[in-house]
């Protein structure tokens, strides 16, 4: 399973990537807009930090406006990825900037339907919201177990990118059903590794280690 970074914060996606945890970001508007800094430079920045794909959202809605956006943005890096949402519009541009070669993520997916569009539009990613259904007491999780099952039916090769994931069994569940990606804010992924029985584990251990008097160096 791929981990991409859900944020534009440079200093949270370096120390994760120090720890070997990022194989891509991805951002969205109002990621961007939280980060207080220009849409190019910040994604630029990100580029040169991370050598994974870099989301970029487009912001216009008409297919040859997305278009457009989207061969700009690729003019940033070699590994930007151009985000265009769910619509008729943002699938007409995903079928002309994927044939032009760019990589494309297909983002506020909330249907199994929609998915399988993103797949013969040629995506590269989809992007399912999981905890945007669960928001609306729908189940986020079965929507990626349910375009898991149906990529595997007939072998595309669109990745399925499980996104708007907010806890720590978001991210178990969709392992588990398969997911290629998963794209989490930099807390969710260092919750990950917390465990009480690892900390008493490990106070325990260094304790009697502390009683022998000895040293490794
Ligand atoms: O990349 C999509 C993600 O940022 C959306 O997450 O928590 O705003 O639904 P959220």
């Amino acid at each position: 399973m791929k981990f991409f970074v859900d944020s534009a914060d440079l200093e949270q996606i370096t120390d994760l990537n120090n720890i070997g945890l990022v194989d891509g970001v991805t951002t969205n508007p109002s990621i961007i807009a939280k980060s207080g800094r220009d849409f190019k430079d910040v994604v630029a920045a990100i580029c040169a930090l991370v050598e994974g794909p870099v989301s970029a959202e487009v912001t216009a809605v008409e297919a040859d406006k997305m278009v457009n956006e989207g061969r700009e943005l690729c003019k940033i890096a070699e590994n930007i990825c151009i985000k265009l949402p769910l619509t008729l519009d943002g699938l007409k541009a995903c079928s002309v900037l994927s044939r032009e070669g760019a990589s494309t993520n297909m983002t506020l997916c909330f249907s199994p339907n929609q998915a399988l569009l993103a797949a013969k539009c040629g995506a590269t990613f989809v992007s399912p919201f999981i905890g945007r259904l669960d928001d609306i007491s729908l189940d986020g999780l079965e929507l990626i177990a349910d375009i898991c099952t149906i990529y595997d039916n007939y072998g595309f090769d669109t990745e399925v990118l499980a996104a708007s994931i907010r806890n720590v069994n978001h991210v178990k569940e969709c392992a588990l059903a398969g997911a290629d990606v998963m794209t989490a804010p930099p807390g969710v992924i260092r919750q990950l590794a917390a465990h009480p029985l690892t900390d008493k584990g490990l106070t325990a251990f260094l304790e009697d280690w502390k009683g022998t008097g000895q040293s490794i160096l």
